[in-house]
């Protein structure tokens, strides 16, 4: 295997050496000499990616690729790019090692000019498609932590189990910022929040590529979706999004300037449209904006199926060679087809005849082939023996466990319920009791990440980590309903209840991902609900444990309720971070990335505005204040100390163009525990062109603080800091006043050009 791979890797090089001899100069020449020598056929492989079960032996248990389909894809039509597993699971390192070492071998072995494959593959929160990869929470929960370190760690090992199965491209980070909680794919995102989603998408892009995409614990970072996502008018996956101009550049573009900045390699496009734009066939937002703003020079590749779907699906393209041609000309670099080869023979025909310039296709192809090169390919392809030592590291279990605690967010806590003590005799219920899919989430193991049959053995559920917590003779289990809120046993559940001081009842949502978690209402299902009623009947003190990616409504059963403890997808760490919490081995410090909805239809997010909290005047000179009462706010979070702020100062109060103001705070530790807060400073506009959100995050910062500690700490505040998009997409500060706000304290600042 070593003799093979080190052969793999001397005949790309040679490749490489031999068509660059005589150019004594960067990089990037060796590589247009590359494309010189190309054909048409072989560019337009170049920038099509298939799904391995394209070239797959269906059913076949272990992996097997089937050598004739494997030769169509890779020497008669000299595909590029791979993605997936191909058998609907994730492999074994020594699978994958096979999977490569075949597509790679044929690739050396019978093409004249061989160009090693480059493999994307979604390590979404670790390596989901690799066999006992470490399973990280995932963003919504990292959002919780707000925790740039521990988000930038994750990545890092998330790549680097990635790259020990010899995979060096992973679909992340989403940046989609999450303002529709409907939407199935909101526990991918860092939750509502530009200014959270733009800090924590840079760490972790920075935590996928390190310093260097050619070490053995890199992998090549991909933005997604590029852009307006995530705020589908019905709630539903690749659904029209309406969105202004400058609504998009001022809650939707930032994670993806700044990640760019940051130096992120590749785009994945959003497949659905921008105010009746497909973003697939937008020149204006994929070149315009993304390559000509924000100056991105990497590679831009389409989402699944998406360009044959703006032919069949958004009926933009009224041919699939023009939907080829739109996207083409709109920027793309790589079609993720991905199970036919329709748009490298298209693509070909448009060059021919004369549709599409040889001259465009060569930039895309040349980015292609510069990012291949940064990432080792051209010199090993195949698993790096000094990347597959990078997997499964002990110390990446207690990564995960760390992340999962930090994320662990407590809404309620009456009467200091929690923590509960070691003596306490627990009934733990619920469907997500028992459920280790439901702590991971979806791309865990398989897309859905609702299959246990693939999770690594030993995985702990909660009341598993309870047990080992509390011991076998405290911990009772009945699991009340199924997720759907079919009855499993209720009774059983309340009978149990009598012989336990209290109640740990796990609610929430089973894993789903994308269109197959589409759901029409927040609401818990009814079944759940039931449990919950039927358990706060017995007069037992019921603690409500949230696992669930979206926030679904708990309104009728919150009163009742003693505590809560948010989880979010908490991954591998999920189960033991939560036993942890509740027995108070563990202080929380999570505090929610969006604003928890008290009521289905009544979505807000805390950046909203006057008129969505104040209603019509119902007496004259009587305001009535009518809405906005969400469940639980953004930035909410418990914990079992208590803190208190004081000397919130702003120095100067008036800001001037091109200055800095500071802003400082004191924090105390007021209680008998040590603890984590996370200082957050909003700032609020008081009149504006554009009429102001009530506030917004300008800036945040963790400390730990021992019983009785305190700090003081400072912000440093920018014009730009306070900036929003006006009606003609500027991006402007306007002078005149604003409030500064640090938990309960506010101070004035004056905004003068
Ligand atoms: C998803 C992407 C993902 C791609 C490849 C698509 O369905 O929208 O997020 O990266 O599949 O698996």
């Amino acid at each position: 295997m070593t003799r093979f791979t080190s052969s793999l890797a001397t005949a790309f090089t040679t490749t490489l050496l031999i068509l660059t001899m005589n150019i004594t100069s960067a990089d990037t020449v060796s590589i247009d000499t590359l494309i010189a020598g190309m054909t048409l056929e072989e560019k337009a492989g170049q920038m099509t990616q298939l799904d391995l079960m394209v070239v797959t032996r269906k059913g076949a248990e272990p992996i097997e690729l089937d050598p004739e389909k494997l030769r169509e894809a890779v020497v008669t039509h000299k595909i590029g790019s791979f993605i997936n597993n191909g058998v609907g699971h994730a492999l074994t390192i020594k699978e994958w090692t096979y999977v490569l070492e075949e597509i790679q071998g044929m690739i050396r072995k019978e093409n004249p000019r061989p160009i090693p494959l480059l493999y994307g593959i979604d390590s979404i929160h670790g390596a989901t498609y690799v066999r006992d990869a470490t399973l990280f929470p995932h963003q919504i929960a990292l959002a919780a932590a707000r925790n740039p370190e521990l988000a930038a760690i994750s990545a890092r090992i998330s790549a680097a189990e990635t790259r020990a199965a010899g995979l060096r491209w992973t679909f992340a980070p989403v940046l989609d910022v999450g303002r529709q909680p409907l939407w199935a794919r909101f526990p991918e995102t860092f939750g509502e929040d530009p200014l959270l989603a733009t800090r924590l998408g840079v760490a972790t892009v920075q935590g996928f590529q390190g310093d260097d995409l050619g070490s053995p614990g890199s992998v090549a970072a991909c933005l997604k979706h590029y852009i307006g996502y995530s705020h589908p008018e019905t709630g539903k996956d690749r659904s029209p999004a309406l969105m202004p101009d400058w609504y998009l550049r001022e809650y939707f573009l930032p994670p993806f300037t700044a990640a760019v900045r940051a130096g992120a390699k590749t785009v994945m496009v959003n497949s659905g449209e921008v105010s009746g734009v497909p973003v697939h066939g937008s020149k204006y937002l994929l070149t315009d904006v993304l390559r000509g703003e924000l100056g991105f020079n990497g590679v831009i590749v389409s989402d699944w199926e998406d360009v044959i779907r703006l032919h069949t699906w958004h009926k933009l393209a009224d041919s699939p060679v023009e939907a080829v041609r739109m996207a083409v000309e709109a920027g793309l670099d790589i079609s993720m087809v991905p199970l036919d080869y329709s748009f490298a023979t298209l693509l070909v025909q448009l060059v021919r005849d004369g549709k599409i310039s040889e001259k465009r296709i060569d930039e895309s192809v040349r980015r292609i082939l510069t990012l291949k090169q940064e990432l080792g390919l051209f010199e090993n392809p195949a698993v790096e023996a000094a990347a597959a030592v990078g997997f499964g590291k002990p110390e990446y279990r207690k990564a995960a466990l760390d992340s999962a605690i930090e994320a662990m967010t407590l809404l309620k806590n009456q009467n200091n319920t929690l923590p509960l003590s070691d003596k306490t005799r627990v009934l733990v219920t619920g469907p997500t009791a028992d459920s280790i899919t439901a702590l991971h989430g979806c791309w865990s193991f398989t897309w859905q990440g609702d299959d246990p049959k693939w999770y690594p053995e030993g995985t702990r559920s909660v009341v598993d980590a309870i047990r080992g917590r509390i011991g076998d003779s405290n911990t009772i289990f009945h699991q009340g309903v199924s997720f759907d809120g079919s009855d499993v046993d209720i009774d059983a559940a309340v009978r149990a209840a009598s012989t336990s001081d209290v109640i740990v009842l796990c609610l929430g949502e089973e894993a789903y991902a994308e269109t197959p978690g589409d759901i029409h209402d927040l609401d818990l299902p009814a079944g759940q609900l039931e449990l919950a009623r039927r358990l706060q009947a017995t007069g037992k003190p019921v603690i409500l444990v949230l696992i669930e990616g979206r926030p679904r409504i708990i309104r009728p059963i919150e009163p009742a309720c003693s505590a809560i403890l948010m989880a979010y997808w908490p991954g591998s760490g999920g189960a033991e971070a939560i036993a942890r919490v509740l027995f108070g081995d563990e202080n929380p410090s999570g505090k929610l990335p969006f604003t928890y909805p008290r009521h289905s239809n009544h979505l807000v997010t805390y950046d909203r505005k006057y008129t969505h909290s104040l209603g019509e005047i119902s007496a004259p000179g009587e305001t009535k204040v009518i809405t906005s009462d969400p469940q639980f706010e953004f930035g909410h979070g418990l914990s079992y100390t208590t803190f208190e702020y004081t000397h919130l100062k702003v120095e100067p109060a008036i800001l001037k163009k091109g200055g800095k103001a500071l802003v400082s705070v004191t924090l105390a530790n007021t209680g008998k525990r040590a603890g984590k807060e996370c200082i957050e400073l909003y700032s609020r506009d008081l009149f504006a062109s554009l009429t102001p959100p009530l506030k917004r995050l300008r800036d945040f910062r963790k400390v730990e603080l021992a019983p009785g500690q305190s700090t003081t700490i400072t912000f440093e505040l920018t014009p730009d800091q306070l900036a929003f998009v006006n009606g003609n997409s500027e991006t402007v500060t306007e002078p005149g006043d604003f409030e500064l706000m640090i938990a309960n304290l506010k101070a004035p600042l004056r905004y003068e050009n």
